[in-house]
């Protein structure tokens, strides 16, 4: 894909946008869209921001956004075309599965403007979390439904069950089982043939509308053959994402459990509030991740061997975003959705015991 889209797809996205913008095509929408104050009235500069496999996503909400679309729905809007993409495996359809065979889901969502919160962990057979998410933010007096109760609870929203596997997500998991041990019954598939790391892809995307209001959301299929049950950062308020509509909205992808323990989300967040720009405060959160690192997830040179990003964005519409190492993230900054350089800690990745 390229780095930036081009002002022909733009054209035809914005168009799209304009349609899917009456407030029947949203599904279960926080509101109807309503016309924007003129422009010289604007309290932010409105903004989408998003991991790098998120440049649809941020063009659909920044289109959105400019359509007077709800924060939250504009969010959830863009990061659905990675949940339906089955080419992405880290998210929604086609997301790798667990050591079982199973895709198990994890999302979590954050209203600025009503100060809620909804999120769904270890979901099968639905291929929108982030919806699911939004629904229980929207409808109930909870905050976190997980594994069956959020299946349940999706299918009486009118939710279709749907295998989640695609040949390409089964054959990854097949050859990952095959090669587990070298003394099963299973014969090893050639190192070349089969996946030699373990994908944590996830999408998170926040955004800014030009009322100043701000979301966030954070969906993922989690840590490729995970063990069956395990729930990563993403669906976790205040660490695969948080928004306060006073400051502003953060969310990060990689390694999740070394994102649980230092709350990033909540943490970015907070860095911004004692006054840090986005870009500072995802790179302070990551300082952070590195001291609670345990020693057997260090190389010889006392980095990190996983990778982890934080993005965030401020209440006036400033954004930025950081990783340990050298990558790439998605934003719209209002003329043009494309790729940007991650701050980062480190320029070379650990080097290997
Ligand atoms: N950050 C995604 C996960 O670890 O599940």
């Amino acid at each position: 894909m390229s780095d930036s889209l081009s002002r022909r797809d733009f054209l035809t996205s914005t168009a799209a946008g304009v349609a899917a913008t009456g407030a029947l095509d949203i599904a279960f929408p926080m509101r109807p869209p309503r016309p924007l104050p003129p422009q010289g009235r604007w309290a932010a500069k409105p903004v989408a921001v998003s991991s790098a496999n998120g440049l649809r996503a941020v063009q659909k909400a920044f289109d959105l956004l400019l359509q007077g679309a709800d924060t939250l729905d504009a969010v959830i809007e863009g990061v659905k075309i990675q949940e339906l993409d089955p080419n992405d495996d880290s998210v929604g359809y086609g997301g790798l599965p667990n050591a079982d065979g199973v895709v198990q889901l994890d999302a979590s969502c954050m209203h600025g403007p009503t100060k809620r919160a909804g999120a769904v962990g270890a979901l099968e057979g639905i291929k929108t979390p982030s919806e699911v998410a939004k629904l229980v933010l929207k409808y109930t007096n909870h905050i976190f439904l997980v594994g069956e109760g959020a299946k349940h609870f999706a299918l009486q929203y009118g939710f279709k069950e749907e295998d989640l596997l695609t040949e390409h997500s089964r054959e990854a998991w097949l050859h990952w089982r095959a090669n587990l041990n070298p003394d099963d019954d299973y014969l090893d598939v050639p190192e070349t043939e089969h996946l030699s790391a373990r994908p944590t892809g996830t999408i998170n995307c926040n955004a800014v509308t030009p009322q100043g209001d701000v979301s966030s959301v954070t969906t993922t299929s989690g840590l490729a053959f995970k063990i069956p049950g395990r729930v990563g950062d993403s669906p976790l308020i205040g660490a695969g994402q948080y928004t306060d509509n006073d400051v502003g909205a953060a969310g990060s992808t990689g390694r999740g459990e070394s994102n649980i323990k230092v709350c990033g989300g909540f943490l970015t967040v907070e860095f911004m509030r004692r006054g840090m720009k986005p870009t500072d405060a995802c790179l302070e959160t990551l300082k952070r991740v590195v001291q609670l690192t345990e020693p057997r997830l260090l190389g010889r040179d006392g980095r990190p061997k996983f990778s982890i990003n934080f993005y965030a964005v401020n209440k006036r519409g400033d954004f930025g975003a950081a990783s340990l190492y050298p990558g790439r993230y998605a934003a719209h900054d209002g003329s043009e959705a494309k790729l940007r350089d991650l701050a980062y800690l480190y320029e070379r990745p650990a080097a290997s015991r």
